[in-house]
């Protein structure tokens, strides 16, 4: 079991130690580690059991900061830090030798972001590094937006979960490198595509359903329950598997025929960010109920309603 708490001071010794801790962000939960000495990288890879060909994220808590470990900041990256640090956007720069290979998988580009969370932010100010963290999830499954889901995942393998209460976004970071002047949007995320557009014009996004994706952590598989989640063909669903051992994913009405204790909602009143904050968790609830399989309806394609279908048919097994 690891300690849960907030003691940042703790938090403090054992980083500066080379050890890893879960913290929180207001996208998911993320498993730290000091970002400047390789053997912590290392036992990040480990803990998550994550293969090290998929890099990590750069936690830091300024611009001025992440300009010391990039050697450029393209103009529409300034316009994106200022426009949505701290928050949910990472983005992709070329990284300063600063950055061992071990954190960008041998890539030249690094990704960094400013978390927006108060006791992450706090934690940051009194470190003299940066944080390398991936969602707090073992390799393939749902990412934690709480202290008790990093518990319940990796609890063994770690002293300390920093308790900062449930993520407030509940989907991880939009993804947006560059090629040449041209922003790329690699990761939908907690920031929708048409808040980037709105300050930098418009953006390409590439999908990551591919079995290639420039994002290597974006398969099909990353976010998958243990039950398996049919997206749509509620008929046939129905015809195999007795109600009661159905369970429902859905944006804002509940499905008929399904028992009400096995339904979720995402929001009763179509509110994307609320949805968002709400997906993984349900997914949780839904996965640790006694069913046998989950329905799951896409939202409007718009909005976060994109990023929340994309983690959606990644964890299908089926679609439309
Ligand atoms: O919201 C978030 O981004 C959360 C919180 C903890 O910050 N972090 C997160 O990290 O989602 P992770 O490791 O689960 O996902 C990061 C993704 C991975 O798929 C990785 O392949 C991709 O970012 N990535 C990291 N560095 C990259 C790079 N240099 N080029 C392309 N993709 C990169
Ligand atoms: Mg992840």
């Amino acid at each position: 079991m690891a300690t849960i708490g907030t003691d940042i001071l703790s938090v403090k010794k054992l980083l500066s130690a080379g050890e890893v801790v879960g913290i929180p962000t207001e996208t998911v939960y993320g498993l730290a580690g000091n970002a400047f000495n390789d053997d912590a990288v290392l036992k990040i890879f480990s803990v998550k059991n994550r293969p090290q060909f998929d890099p990590l994220i750069v936690h830091t808590d300024s611009i001025a900061h992440a300009a010391t470990f990039v050697r450029s900041f393209p103009q529409k990256a300034k316009q994106l830090a200022e426009a949505f640090w701290p928050g949910p956007l990472t983005l992709l720069l070329p990284k300063s030798d600063a950055v061992s290979d071990l954190v960008t998988s041998g890539l030249s580009t690094v990704a960094v972001r400013i978390p927006n969370h108060p006791l992450t932010l706090e934690l940051l100010a009194c470190l003299d590094f940066p944080l390398a963290a991936p969602s707090a999830n073992p390799f393939g499954y749902i990412s934690p937006t709480s202290a008790q889901h990093v518990e319940n995942q990796l609890g063994k393998k770690i002293p300390y979960i920093l308790d900062g209460g449930e993520s407030t976004v509940g989907i991880e970071s939009t993804i947006v490198g560059f090629e040449g002047e041209d922003a790329v949007v690699y990761r939908l995320g907690g920031i929708a595509v048409e808040a980037i557009e709105r300050i930098i014009g418009p953006v390409q996004t590439v999908s990551h359903s591919t079995s290639n994706p420039k994002a290597p952590g974006m398969l099909k598989s990353h976010y998958s329950p243990r039950k398996p989640l049919f997206i749509n063909h509620l008929p046939e669903i129905l015809q195999q598997y007795s109600p009661s051992k159905i369970g429902s994913l859905t944006f804002n009405h509940l499905v008929d025929s399904i028992p009400a204790e096995n339904q979720r909602v995402l929001s009763p009143t179509a509110d994307y960010p609320e949805a968002a904050k709400h997906l993984f968790a349900y997914m949780r609830q839904l996965d640790s109920l006694p069913i046998d399989v989950i329905y799951a309806e896409l939202l409007p394609d718009k909005d976060l309603g994109r990023a929340i279908n994309d983690r959606i048919r990644r964890a299908a097994v089926r679609e439309v």
